[in-house]
């Protein structure tokens, strides 16, 4: 048989999917691996959805979104970003923040553009731009997580198209604060290129940290790429919804793409986005006092354990650093989950200067997170 696509063969299989894989079978494994909310997902999301499907809303939805919920997203991203859009040229819904970050590069990069990246950084950024054939500029972050500016400027070359920000971040926690983000701004707006901001966890932020939509800021609109998701807010990584804001030419691309690809997303669930959308915020308050608890726990115990840690500043997952155990990551989460049934995901998924590194998510039960410590704790004292 002829060969098949070598870009997607040689993208290894998922190192999460390897270890749900090593967990399979076991029902003592206790998982800091998930990166979904555990809580419910709000009931107005579910029964919009269930509506519509009642009123047979089961056909194609218009490619870029049934307008009902453009408009109540045009009126999110002015309210709660301060971005100014409009609903009919300015957004598109995407198949979850995935779908956006696929539109994203399917709609600006050509083969051998450059795209810059702080690392450790969320894994699907890797093999999209092997994907759409970049070459990623992976830019070390610094010891306690926040982006190398001076670095990052030095690495911008002709051939760069853009800088990629995700924060709060995924693996590191790491939010950026104001005077960073207008640092890496400058650096776009002076070297003429976009940037993408993945701003999927910005509801997840502790120690009044605060969120700044790049869109927002002067003259940032036309090179920005703001993509979001209903997943982590609202729970919903099933519905797989999510959305795209940007100007009108980048939203007219990806359109054609959106049309041949995957030619819109699911109907009647955009209607759970919708009164997902118009929900009061408020309902989140208790769910983040929830998370705050448990990020102090995982932060408190692994510092109590020897792992190096920096206190995450949003989402919901730690990287503790290894170095003292003289083991990688990828030895480390293999031998927990044999001798402890803990499932960690290994720092070198997130790229290539985190292999003494782990990653664990804190989306989960308090109890089964103070256990998951316990028998951390207890592996630790065998190494
Ligand atoms: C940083 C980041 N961006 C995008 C996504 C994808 O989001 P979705 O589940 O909505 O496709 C994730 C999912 O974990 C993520 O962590």
């Amino acid at each position: 048989m002829k060969e098949l696509s070598k870009k997607i063969r040689n993208a290894p299989k998922s190192k999460i999917r390897e270890l749900f894989d090593l967990a399979a079978g076991r029902s003592d494994v206790i998982s800091l691996g998930i990166g979904q909310p555990d809580f419910s997902t709000p009931q107005p999301a579910i029964e919009g959805n269930i509506n519509a499907l009642n009123n047979k809303v089961t056909y194609y939805a218009p490619t870029k979104g049934v307008p009902e919920l453009l408009q109540q997203l045009e009126n999110k991203l002015k309210t709660v970003n301060n971005i100014e859009t409009t609903w009919k040229d300015n957004i598109i819904l995407t198949n979850g923040g995935s779908q956006a970050l696929s539109l994203a590069f399917a709609s600006i990069f050509n083969p051998g553009d450059e795209i810059v990246i702080s690392s450790p950084n969320f894994i699907s950024y890797f093999y999209l731009s092997a994907f759409f054939d970049l070459k990623i500029i992976e830019i070390e972050r610094k010891n306690d997580f926040r982006p190398d500016i001076e670095k990052i400027k030095n690495s911008i070359t002709e051939k760069t198209k853009a800088v990629l920000i995700n924060s709060p971040n995924n693996p590191t926690g790491y939010s950026l604060d104001i005077n960073e983000l207008q640092e890496v701004v400058e650096i776009v707006k002076n070297n003429d290129l976009y940037l993408i901001s993945d701003e999927v966890y910005e509801n997840y932020l502790y120690d009044n940290s605060k969120h700044t939509s790049p869109a927002s800021l002067k003259d940032m609109f036309e090179r920005t790429i703001t993509l979001n998701a209903m997943s982590k807010l609202y729970s919903a990584t099933g519905f797989r919804l999510g959305y795209v804001a940007a100007n009108k030419e980048i939203i007219d691309t990806m359109e054609k793409y959106h049309q041949y690809t995957v030619a819109g997303t699911n109907h009647a669930a955009q209607y759970g986005f919708l009164e997902a959308l118009k929900m009061d915020t408020s309902f989140f308050n208790d769910i983040l006092k929830s998370f705050d608890e448990r990020r102090l726990l995982a932060y408190n115990r692994l510092i109590e354990m020897g792992f190096e840690v920096v206190k995450p500043k949003g989402a919901f997952y730690i990287m503790p650093k290894i170095i003292n155990f003289k083991l990688t990551g990828a030895e480390f989460s293999k031998r927990v989950m044999k001798d402890q049934a803990v499932a960690i995901v290994p720092g070198n998924v997130f790229g290539s200067y985190s292999e003494y590194m782990l990653r664990m998510s804190y989306a989960t039960k308090m109890d089964k997170l103070e256990e998951a410590m316990d028998r951390i704790e207890k592996f630790t004292k065998t190494i």
